[in-house]
């Protein structure tokens, strides 16, 4: 009989968290979601897997709980998901933000090389690391110009994983991930805020929807897609790596927008509004990646496209918004 592999995700929580759980227990694994202290427990996005995972105590600014998290859960794979994700927040917290999503990585690489060195680790790296891009498409060879206290964090996560598997030899991999996005996507990120008020606006429970700069470009894919990714970096027999992940193509923020009113049979000119308030001290204007690389050693590809993304979000906040009223 062989063991089952064991997975601690910390940022469980999040919207990849709840896909990457679903998928590993669909393959076999026992998995751990690490989950900081809160005061009312914020558990929606796993609704389907509560009853099939084990809640591990867990903070990135704590490094003891860290050691303690994968000491008792003992762990085969830590996926590090867990972040101050939100750009926006970045500008106005942005020693938190390093704290946690920069410095955390070190304390969890840390306690992971006390406890077991063996652990195979993944880090949420971001496409936010390219910023002010220096080559289109971007590929893990591009040089990194973050544009945000966010990026700027992720860049350092990203070196300290490199880091710590040349120095102590440890099987840590970057996934350097471009958007992705479901029904699940936090309210604040644009995609969802998008397809979350066409629908407000289709059952006549909201008029207009504000927003920032639609002519910022993305390499938007699908979340469920994306976390196959991980678990492919994490389970090569060649040495651990870095890997682009993106579907190849961008689109702007204003055609997000026209195929999403488009769904519920509306024109977005007629309903959105520009909002000095959501335009950034410093934007990224176009991202798309070049994804040969995982495409050719993992034989990862994107599934979901663009418009059947846009779609699905929007018909699952039509569905979610009904059921409110
Ligand atoms: P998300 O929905 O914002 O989830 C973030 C998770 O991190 C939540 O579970 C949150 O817990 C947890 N967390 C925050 N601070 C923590 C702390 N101090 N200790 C422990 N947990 C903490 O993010 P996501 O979209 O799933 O993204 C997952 C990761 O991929 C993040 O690192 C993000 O930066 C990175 N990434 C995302 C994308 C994308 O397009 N989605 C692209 C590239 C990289 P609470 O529920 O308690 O807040
Ligand atoms: N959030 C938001 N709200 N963004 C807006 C708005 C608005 O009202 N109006 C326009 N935008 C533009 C932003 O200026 C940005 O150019 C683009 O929409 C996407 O913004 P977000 O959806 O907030 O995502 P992001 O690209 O800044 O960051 C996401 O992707 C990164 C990977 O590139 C996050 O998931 C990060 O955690 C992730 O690393």
């Amino acid at each position: 009989m062989t063991t089952p592999k064991r997975a601690l995700i910390t940022g469980i929580t999040g919207q990849d968290g709840s896909y990457l759980a679903e998928f590993l227990l669909q393959n076999g694994y026992e998995v751990g979601g690490m989950v900081r202290r809160t005061s009312s427990l914020n558990v929606e996005r796993l609704a389907s897997v509560l009853d099939k995972i084990k809640i591990v105590p867990g903070d990135l600014l704590d490094v003891a709980s860290l050691v303690e998290a994968v000491k008792t859960f003992a762990p085969t794979e830590v996926y590090n998901l867990a972040a101050q994700s939100f750009v926006t927040t970045s500008w106005n917290q942005p020693e938190f933000t390093a704290d946690v999503t920069a410095l955390g990585v070190t304390r969890l690489l840390d306690a992971i090389r006390i406890v077991n060195p063996e652990i195979r680790f993944y880090q949420a790296s971001s496409s936010e690391m390219f910023g002010k891009v220096r080559e289109v498409p971007q590929s893990e060879l591009t040089p990194f110009h973050p544009r945000s206290p966010y990026g700027v964090a992720k860049v350092y996560g990203h070196w300290i994983t490199l880091n710590y598997r040349e120095s102590f030899d440890m099987y840590t991999c970057s996934g350097i991930l471009f958007n992705h996005e479901s029904p699940r996507r936090g309210l604040e990120f644009v995609t969802r805020k998008i397809s979350h008020q066409v629908a407000r606006i289709k059952l006549g429970l909201a008029k207009e929807l504000r927003l920032g700069n639609l002519d910022a470009k993305r390499d938007w894919g699908f979340a469920g897609d994306y976390v196959k990714a991980m678990w492919l970096m994490l389970n090569q027999d060649q040495p651990a790596d870095d890997y682009v992940i993106a579907t190849g193509e961008t689109h702007s923020v204003r055609e997000f927008c026209e195929v999403a009113f488009a769904r519920a049979g509306l024109n977005y000119e007629n309903y959105v509004v520009i909002d000095e308030e959501f335009f950034r001290p410093a934007e990224v204007d176009l991202l798309i990646g070049d994804p040969k690389k995982a495409n050719d050693k993992l034989g990862w590809k994107p599934e979901v496209s663009f418009v059947d993304l846009v779609e699905m979000m929007v018909d699952a906040d039509l569905e979610y918004c009904s059921s409110q009223i």
